[in-house]
């Protein structure tokens, strides 16, 4: 069973590759970590999965009759987007557009999916707060809520703790650690706190330019690289 397979993946702007020869694969209930340096092109892969940028070579095969609609998505974060002129509610519900098909209005099911996702991650009380007042950690968690929003299947996560705190990261990773555990849902997040991450995931994939390591957590930490990395030298 495989939810997503790439093989022999290279990605490339303007014909230069960021990653080259990169083959992996994730299966149903997995957690992957995607760890590497800066501009090692963990961004770029993740949007490749979502099928924001077409690979050079290479293919993403998807299973488990999964659609690239049916990803719940958070990209990595920029200033602009933390000054969305939006609610809480709003921007949670954007996260179900692609349930609407060829309605124009969200319905019943799209509020209840909304709903529930302020439930699970503890957002009813900022329901109706513009989202550019909220704090960073809490913005997190109302992207977070949008992507869980949009899927029951697969999470894709570009660093959702970047710019928190130790403790506030902590309780982030704990909701996506209870959301892969209880509701099956594979999550397979992008980040630079190798510690905190890796204590959650199943899987690491190391990037640098070229694939460094993939397989599983266990096995990653008896590696030369993974123990620089938990001890927070490479990092
Ligand atoms: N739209 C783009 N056009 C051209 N080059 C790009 C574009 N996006 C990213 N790059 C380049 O591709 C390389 C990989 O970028 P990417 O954003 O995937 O790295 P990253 O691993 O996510 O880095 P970070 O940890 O800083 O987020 C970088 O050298 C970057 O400058
Ligand atoms: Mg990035």
């Amino acid at each position: 069973m495989t939810l997503i397979a790439c093989r022999d993946l290279t990605l490339a702007y303007d014909q230069q590759p960021v990653i080259a020869g990169l083959t992996f694969s994730v299966s149903p209930g997995d957690y992957l970590c995607i760890v590497g340096e800066n501009g090692s092109g963990k961004s770029t892969l993740v949007k490749a999965l979502v099928g924001l940028k077409t690979p050079s070579e290479g293919e993403i095969r998807m299973g488990e009759g999964l659609r690239p609609t049916e990803i719940g998505y958070l990209p990595q974060q920029s200033e602009i987007q933390r000054n969305f002129p939006a609610s809480v509610y709003e921007i949670v519900l954007s996260g179900c557009m692609a349930y609407l098909g060829k309605r124009p209005f969200f319905g019943s099911a799209e509020r209840k999916r909304a709903e529930t996702a302020l439930n699970r991650l503890n957002l009813s009380g900022l329901k109706n707060r513009p989202y550019g007042e909220l704090s960073g950690g809490q913005q997190q968690r109302v992207l977070l809520a949008r992507a869980l929003c949009a899927t029951s299947k697969l999470l894709v996560l570009d660093e959702p703790a970047a710019g928190l705190d130790p403790l506030i990261s902590k309780d982030l990773y704990r909701m996506i650690k209870s959301v892969n555990r209880d509701e099956k849902i594979t999550v397979i997040m992008i980040s630079h706190d190798v510690q905190n991450a890796v204590a959650e995931a199943s899987h690491i994939l190391h990037l640098n330019k070229k694939p460094l390591f993939f397989g599983t957590t266990e096995a990653y930490l008896e590696t030369s690289l993974g123990k620089l990395y938990r001890e927070g030298i490479a990092a």
